[in-house]
């Protein structure tokens, strides 16, 4: 499984704690930065490159973590095909997973702690869609909402 990692600095070390876990667990994580805590960044331009990877490597999951994940959510969403979903707890990963199809994971560095973080990454990545038709439909019909 391939993922995308990025964050801006106020989720560079929640970035950094992931990705050694995911590394450790044997997936293929590739890191986009930021690359320091001490720099400030615009969350807009790591989500963008988050989610243009993920776009283009069909299957790909993405994490984004900056200081709440809100910013993140809302600027991963802008793209068509990426459903992103800011989780601060397993039932709201699961969910985002089963129901919604999700793939991109957002997270708040200042809003949650590294443990629980790690368990909603687990629980996103180990979910599968739920494939029943009226979750696909509904999935479907939020492409066709694009204003
Ligand atoms: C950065 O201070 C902060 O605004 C950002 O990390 C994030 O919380 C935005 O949604």
């Amino acid at each position: 499984m391939e993922i995308f990692i990025g964050s801006d600095h106020a989720g560079y070390e929640m970035k950094k704690n992931i990705k050694e876990y995911l590394q450790g667990k044997d997936f293929k994580v590739t890191d986009l930065g930021s690359f320091s805590g001490e720099e400030s960044v615009d969350y807009p331009d790591l989500t963008r490159e988050v989610a243009e990877k993920v776009l283009e490597y069909p299957g790909s999951f993405g994490i984004m973590i900056c200081g709440t994940g809100q910013g993140s959510a809302m600027a991963a969403n802008r793209f068509k095909k990426i459903r992103a979903a800011l989780c601060d707890s397993e039932f709201l990963a699961e969910m985002a997973r089963a129901h919604n199809h999700a793939n991109i994971l957002c997270l708040g560095a200042r809003v949650i702690k590294n443990d629980l973080a790690i368990k909603i990454v687990d629980k996103f990545l180990n979910t599968k869609p739920d494939k029943d038709q009226r979750h696909k439909r509904r999935v479907e019909k939020i492409d066709k909402n694009v204003g």
